[in-house]
């Protein structure tokens, strides 16, 4: 057994975690750079928690431009042992409304600009992303969404996109009609990769705010309507994550799925002599 930390990586409309005892915001820095915005840590329900606002306090950083390295090292630094990314997404599914949560499990990648891996320089390591998203935090997540009477969805494939513009009618139609993808956002990845790579839990907490383009009553995304339905989803998303100490509680067994071991797994080259 170890012990629990918790942490939670918010997006747009998301700044902190209402409740949490002993709280301080503290500067992590990494060799890989300064992580988005110093990080909140305190105590839940008697479970160590993290906060990082993944845009920075003021909505600073692009998404582009987030820091996904530092993000994930300063998180492993601080011996956070499962991470829960929630974020703003549109949606690819009639039943997936805008409100609702999608715990997705899935991702197709089709970001360009951004630093993905912690490896490269000096050691190579391949690890398994098949199954990117841990089982048991996101069961954690569904439970918590369902008691805080959230529509929830258990399962689905999210699209990260570079931006920062939406998608085009063309592309709309083709991730949703012919790639399968049923949610699309531009921030989940790198992030659950390098998670992976630093052997932390990962699960993501989509929340819908738009039917993107593709759908012939909702023509193309209404900033309006987002920034509206991201206020609510804000609202709901705080009680899903004060929801999560009492489930995950203070001491951790290992993972079932070997999310904290999957180094154990990779391919690895040493470094040149
Ligand atoms: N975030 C919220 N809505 C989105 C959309 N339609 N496409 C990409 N990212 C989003």
């Amino acid at each position: 057994m170890t012990s629990t930390k918790i942490a939670v990586i918010g997006g747009s409309g998301i700044y902190d975690i209402d409740g949490l005892g002993s709280a301080e915001w503290v500067s992590v820095e990494t060799p890989w750079g300064s992580p988005s915005d110093q990080i909140l840590t305190g105590r839940l329900e008697g479970v160590d928690m993290a906060f990082l606002p993944r845009h920075g306090r003021g909505h600073v950083h692009a998404p582009t431009d987030v820091p996904y390295r530092a993000n994930i090292d300063a998180l492993k630094r601080l011996g956070v042992t499962d991470v829960i990314s929630v974020s703003a997404c549109g949606s690819f599914r009639e039943a997936m409304a805008p409100g609702d949560f999608v715990i997705v499990d899935q991702f197709i990648d089709r970001t360009f600009a951004r630093e993905k891996s912690f490896f490269g320089t000096g050691c190579v390591a391949h690890v398994s992303v098949a199954h990117p998203t841990c089982p048991r935090l996101s069961e954690a997540c569904e439970t918590a969404a369902r008691a805080a009477g959230i529509p929830v969805h258990r399962g689905g494939t999210y699209l990260a996109m570079e931006g920062p513009q939406f998608s085009t009618l063309a592309e709309s139609k083709m991730y949703r009609e012919h790639w399968g993808a049923d949610v699309i956002g531009m921030t989940n990845m790198p992030e659950a990769k390098l998670a992976r790579e630093a052997e932390l839990c990962y699960a993501s907490v989509a929340m819908v705010t738009d039917y993107d383009s593709w759908h012939p009553d909702h023509g193309e995304v209404d900033v309006a309507q987002i920034i509206a339905t991201l206020m609510r989803n804000a609202d709901n998303g705080r009680a899903l994550v004060k929801g999560l100490p009492a489930l995950l509680g203070p001491d951790r067994a290992p993972c079932p799925h070997g999310c904290d071991r999957s180094l154990d797994h990779a391919i690895l080259t040493a470094p040149d002599k």
